[in-house]
């Protein structure tokens, strides 16, 4: 890995190097990659962790007693050790191994939520939500006849704390809110909320698809009952994901989906379950994948979360004051506490149009709602621009996109 240099006491990362696909030039400019909360770019030990399992190591997992199958299952299991140090989990059996954090929610909704849920109960989540911590309650609650309740946000794109207390009412089983908006950047205070929760007795799951990339995450310390995350926003390979679960409730659930090694004895007229993580891990699983997202965990350990934090912290400030001081820019989502993500609108110019126009300049940014239509509802816009920051940016990455930005306002002057 790249190291800071030890002199210097600037806050920022110089690890740009690990990451060669961003050693490119994209229609005829350096690649300026600003687009990490729609997916992260995989480092090197990464690619080469999988690639190495791929020339080496590959067979199927908890199945073979060959040199292969175990080797397989021993690089399967330790990526699955590394996550629980990572979270800081009680034990492995706390840790799901999904295909991300959609399947993660979708898991819970379904084996913890459904059995529980009945006329007269409520499903809370909040204005602030992705989709997949919105549309996965819509369907428990019409298959159950539930009542899903949405807690408001302010103009800032911030919780609005108050109101989302008095919606936790004793009718309420569970609170699925994210840590931090895809959409606008907001953090959430996700200790405070599951405090106040817990008080009222109402399961929390928090969506940490955007809050493990960007901090240090103790689901102990947080105190909540589920933790959903994906691989690829934490620089890891797509289709990977976890889903911690508090051990207690992750017994007490059935099966979320049939098939083989979730079990441990089949009959043909019944099935007697794995225990514990693997009863929720039907089938194959992606086993390069979880490879690879076990060496994305120890890339992120490498640099350590604070340094992480404090480079996004600088780089988030220095791209707030670059862009808010081009004229006819409007941020949208103005929170106290934001991380790595800055959403706006720049004059009357479609944001689709202002991603194309950074595109030709060589600069990747994501436009549109973001996979959080209700955000943009609130704000009563079809979508924004949205530039997203990770370990590789510097702030010549900023100024480029500041620069691509007056192109874009000179064009539609
Ligand atoms: N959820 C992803 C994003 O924020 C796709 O762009």
């Amino acid at each position: 890995m790249s190291q800071p240099n030890p002199q210097s006491s600037s806050p920022l990362l110089d690890v740009r190097a690990d990451f060669p696909v961003l050693d490119q030039d994209v229609n005829g400019k350096p690649l300026v990659y600003l687009d990490s909360a729609a997916s992260a770019q995989q480092p090197r030990q990464v690619i080469d962790a999988v690639a190495d399992y791929h020339l080496k190591d590959h067979a199927n997992v908890h199945r073979g007693v060959h040199t292969l199958s175990q080797r397989a299952t021993d690089a399967f299991e330790g990526a699955r050790d590394r996550i629980v140090e990572f979270v800081n989990a009680n034990s492995r059996k706390e840790i799901i191994l999904t295909a991300g954090t959609t399947e993660s929610i979708n898991l819970v909704a379904q084996s913890f939520a459904r059995p529980r849920l009945g006329k007269g109960d409520k499903i809370l989540v909040t204005h602030l939500e992705h989709h997949s911590n919105m549309v996965p309650w819509q369907l428990v609650c019409e298959q159950t006849g539930a009542e899903l309740v949405v807690a408001p946000i302010d103009d800032h794109g911030q919780l609005m704390l108050d109101e989302l207390r008095e919606l936790m009412t004793p009718d309420v089983l569970l609170l699925a809110v994210g840590h931090v908006s895809n959409a606008l950047g907001t953090v959430n205070p996700v200790k405070d909320i599951v405090g106040w929760a817990k008080q009222q007795d109402i399961t929390v799951l928090v969506d940490g698809a955007q809050g493990v990339p960007h901090m240090d995450i103790d689901v102990q310390d947080l105190g909540c009952d589920f933790y959903a995350f994906s691989g690829h926003k934490m620089y890891g390979p797509t289709g990977t994901g976890v889903l911690y679960g508090r051990e207690e409730l992750l017994e007490e659930m059935p099966p979320w989906q049939g098939g083989g090694d979730m079990i441990l004895e089949v009959f043909v007229d019944r099935s007697v379950f794995n225990e514990l993580p693997y009863k929720f891990e039907a089938g194959t699983p992606n086993i390069a994948g979880i490879v690879g997202l076990g060496a994305a965990v120890d890339y992120l350990r490498g640099i350590g979360p604070e340094r992480v934090a404090a480079h996004e912290h600088y780089l988030l400030d220095y791209m707030t004051e670059q862009l808010t001081a081009i004229e006819g820019l409007k941020p949208i989502g103005t929170a106290e506490h934001k991380t790595s993500v800055l959403s706006f609108m720049l004059d009357d110019i479609h944001p689709h149009d202002i991603g194309t126009i950074l595109d030709h300049e060589g600069v990747a940014i994501r436009t549109g709602h973001h996979c959080a239509m209700p955000v943009m509802q609130r704000f009563g816009l079809p979508g924004t621009a949205r530039a997203s920051l990770g370990v590789y940016n510097s702030t010549d990455d900023v100024d480029r996109l500041a620069n691509a930005l007056l192109t874009a306002k000179r064009l539609f002057a």
